[in-house]
């Protein structure tokens, strides 16, 4: 039993399948939607040995001619020089402009195999088979793709909606610990921006999730994406509801890109972040303390504790005068104040500074 959830948008449409054992049958449902022909399945060596064969396999059966090709597993991948590779890679096989790309894996694999569909031959179509939670409940729907510069975090990359995305929850069972609450990360700030019933839905399981994937994820992955698909279709190009998402990352990418991509995970960052945030709202977007409160309280029940890191303030400033939101030189952030209610505002250096200042410290001394 699988439970689809509809992206509509002005130009297209797709289906997000959510269930358990759906990886099986990604050739018969790419079938569905695709003329049958060559395709190339891309994956990280990782996902390789676990989970790639049955997406494999699945397309010889419905009568795929597929290349399976791999890149290094991590945030690495997500480089101009791999873009490249990949792109050498699908021209010396004379893939076509029909031909599908298909990404499995979480997402750094998403985002490079986006980004490579974006681009090949101006554009092919592209299928999302996510393998973690973090891709599952966020980075498989809404057509964002991207590469990492050595200025900042996702500063290439092109909007490219996927023709189908597959998520089969029963491959969560093998992702790693720390992965599976990075993906809980986005999860909580979903609930956040969707407001008090999902908000309350997740508290109530947040110290059985912390464990790993529960009976609950099928439901937990549909509610996210639903969320995510009814914010995406409303403004695609993230011209304003869409930036809600960044909730949390203005911190966040500043910490992965200071601390070196790949050394802490994605959604751990963008944890932080959302408590960083949360203090931010109360100065200059008139949140209350008891907010701040209750989210540290769910990012503590689902494992998410504070992040132990030593980063220098002012190197994570010049990071976040990087981030894609900036206008003007000005840094701007989405700040919460209340579960479902955010703005992006404009929070200049000298408060940004403080507060930085103010959280570097409480690393130091460990309160908080
Ligand atoms: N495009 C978007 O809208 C969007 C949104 C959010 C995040 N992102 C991007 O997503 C990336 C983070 O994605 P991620 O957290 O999935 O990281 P990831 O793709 O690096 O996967 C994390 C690790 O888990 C392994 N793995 C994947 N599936 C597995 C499975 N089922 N079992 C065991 N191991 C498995 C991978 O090999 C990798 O080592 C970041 O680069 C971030 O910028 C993009």
């Amino acid at each position: 039993m699988t439970r689809p959830v509809r992206v509509e948008l002005a130009n297209a449409a797709y289906e997000v399948v959510i269930g358990p054992g759906c990886l099986g049958e990604v050739g018969e449902r790419l079938a569905e939607v695709l003329p049958v022909g060559r395709a190339a399945l891309v994956t990280d060596e990782v996902v390789a040995k676990l989970h790639a064969l049955t997406v494999g396999a699945s397309l010889i059966e419905a009568g795929f001619d597929a290349v399976d090709l791999q890149v290094p597993a991590g945030e690495a991948s997500k480089s101009w020089a791999r873009a490249g590779e990949l792109l050498e890679t699908l021209a010396r096989l004379r893939l076509e402009r029909t031909d599908p790309l298909i990404a499995v894996g979480g997402g750094v694999i998403g985002d490079l195999v986006g980004f490579a569909a974006a681009v090949y031959l101006r554009g092919v179509p592209f299928v999302q088979v996510p393998t973690t939670l973090l891709a599952m409940v966020d980075s498989s729907v809404g057509g964002k793709t991207g590469l990492d510069l050595a200025a900042g975090k996702n500063l290439a990359g092109a909007f490219k909606q996927p023709a189908l995305v597959i998520a089969d929850v029963d491959v969560l069972a093998t992702l790693p610990i720390t992965e599976w609450r990075s993906g809980l990360a986005e999860v909580a700030k979903t609930a956040v921006l969707d407001g008090e019933e999902l908000l309350a839905w997740l508290e109530a399981r947040a110290s059985s999730l912390a464990q790993g994937p529960t009976a609950d994820v099928e439901e937990l992955v549909a509610r996210c994406v639903a969320f995510k698909a009814g914010v995406v279709s409303r403004d695609e190009r993230e011209s304003e509801e869409r930036e809600c998402l960044n909730y949390g990352h203005t911190l966040g990418h500043a910490i992965e890109k200071v601390a070196g991509y790949g050394t802490i995970a994605h959604g751990l960052a963008v944890a932080e972040g959302m408590r960083f945030a949360a203090r931010i709202a109360v100065d200059v977007a008139g949140a209350d303390v008891a907010f701040v409160r209750r989210q540290d309280r769910l990012l503590d029940g689902l494992g998410l504790g504070v992040l132990e890191v030593d980063l220098a303030p002012e190197a994570l400033l010049e990071a976040m005068h990087s981030d894609k939101k900036a206008r003007s030189g000005v840094v701007r952030m989405v700040l919460a104040d209340a579960p479902g209610s955010w703005r992006c505002v404009p929070v200049d250096d000298g408060v940004m500074r403080a507060h930085l200042q103010q959280w570097a410290a409480t690393k130091r001394t460990e309160e908080r």
